[in-house]
C-alpha cells in the first residue's frame, strides 16, 4: 500500500467553464483516484478554485462587482457542479482562504531567505486611468515584424514571434482601449537559472521513471536550455500580499497568481489535515506530511497542456 497524492489542477474561477475542466482532468483524476483507493492505496485527492489574477479583476470590473463577489459566486457554482458529478475529492477548497495565504507566503519567504527570489527593476505597462499593470496579453497593437494589426504584447499569432509589449506599433489596452504607459517597476524574480541544474537532474529522474509522457519531458527539458528568472510578483491589487518588510503594505504589489495557484496542492493538503477530528485526544493536523515528506509517497498531477511550465519548472 502506498500514499498517493492525487493533485488535480485548480479551475480558474472566472466563470463556470466546467466542460473542458470536467473532460480534461476532473473525470480522469476521479477515475484514477477511485481505482487507486480500490487497489488499497491511501489516496489524498485535493484541488480547489484558482481565484486571483488579472482576468478575474478585469471581469469583475466589467460586471460591476468586486473580485471577491465574483469569485464567491463562481467558486460556489464550480464546487457544486463537481460535487454533483460525484467527484471524490478529499478536499475541494479555494485560493482565498487564510490558510492558503499563509502557506503561499511562507513558501515565498523561504525562497527569498534561501536567495532564490531576486529583486529587479523592469519596465512594465500600466493603464494610465487605473494605475494597474497591464499584462502583456492585454496589450494589442501592430506586429513590428509582419505588420499584423492584432498582435498581442507577448506574441504575434500571425507570424508566431515572441514580442515585448514595447515593440508593438500603436499599442492599446484590450481592457479599455487606452494607450498604455511604460514605467519602471520593482519585482521579485524566481532565480530559475540558479535552479536549472537541479531541475534538470530531477527531470531526468522523471524521464528514467517512465511515468511522464515523453513529449512533456522533452518540452520541460528544452525550456531549461534558455531559462530566465521569472517575475513572481505583479502590480495588481487583487491577490496575496508580498510577505516582506516594505512590500507587505503596498496595496498594489501581490504574488503572481501562478505562484500561489501551484502552492494550492500543498495548502489544500494542510487544510485537509487541519480539518481532521482528533483521534484519542491527538491532533491530526500534521498528517499531510505522510503525502509530502515521505520519499516513498507517490504524487500524480492532472492538468492541461498549457499548464506544463508551471508544474515542471515553477512548482518543483
Ligand atoms: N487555473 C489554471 C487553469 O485553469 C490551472 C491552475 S492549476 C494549479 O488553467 F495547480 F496551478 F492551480
Ligand atoms: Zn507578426
Amino acid at each position: 500500500m502506498s500514499k498517493v497524492l492525487s493533485a488535480v489542477a485548480w479551475p480558474y474561477a472566472n466563470g463556470p467553464r466546467h466542460l473542458g475542466h470536467v473532460a480534461g482532468f476532473a473525470v480522469p483524476s476521479d477515475v484514477f483516484s477511485r481505482y487507486m483507493r480500490m487497489a488499497g492505496h491511501d489516496v489524498l485527492m485535493v484541488s480547489g478554485s484558482d481565484e486571483h489574477g488579472t482576468p478575474i479583476l478585469v471581469l469583475a470590473d466589467k460586471e460591476g462587482v468586486t473580485p471577491r463577489e465574483l469569485v464567491d459566486k463562481n467558486h460556489a457554482i464550480i464546487a457544486a457542479e463537481l460535487a454533483d458529478l460525484g467527484c471524490s475529492y478529499d478536499l475541494y477548497t479555494r485560493t482565498t482562504t487564510d490558510n492558503h495565504y499563509a502557506v503561499a507566503q511562507e513558501l515565498f519567504r523561504r525562497c527569498w531567505e534561501n536567495g532564490y527570489m531576486v529583486e529587479r527593476t523592469q519596465r512594465g505597462a500600466i493603464s494610465p486611468s487605473t494605475g494597474r499593470t497591464l499584462p502583456d496579453r492585454y496589450i494589442e497593437g501592430t506586429c513590428p515584424i509582419c505588420g499584423y494589426g492584432e498582435a498581442r504584447g507577448d506574441q504575434c499569432d500571425n507570424c508566431g514571434n515572441q514580442l515585448e509589449p514595447e515593440e508593438l506599433i500603436n499599442p492599446r489596452s484590450k481592457v479599455n482601449g487606452e494607450t498604455p504607459v511604460f514605467v519602471e517597476t520593482q519585482h521579485f524574480f524566481l532565480d530559475l537559472p540558479a535552479l536549472a541544474d537541479s531541475l534538470r537532474t530531477w527531470l531526468e529522474g522523471r524521464e528514467a521513471s517512465g511515468t511522464w509522457r515523453p513529449n512533456v519531458i522533452k518540452f520541460s527539458l528544452n525550456i531549461l536550455d534558455d531559462i530566465k528568472p521569472r517575475a513572481m510578483t505583479r502590480d495588481i491589487d487583487w491577490g496575496i500580499p508580498v510577505p516582506l518588510d516594505g512590500w507587505r503594505d503596498q496595496p498594489t504589489k501581490r504574488l503572481y497568481v501562478w505562484f500561489d495557484a501551484v502552492v494550492g496542492y500543498l495548502s489544500a493538503s494542510i487544510e485537509w489535515a487541519r480539518r481532521l477530528p482528533e483521534v484519542d485526544g491527538q491532533s491530526q493536523a500534521d498528517r499531510w506530511r505522510e503525502w509530502w515528506n515521505d520519499p516513498e509517497a507517490l504524487s500524480y498531477y492532472f492538468m492541461g497542456k498549457d499548464n506544463i511550465t508551471f508544474h515542471s519548472q515553477i512548482w518543483p
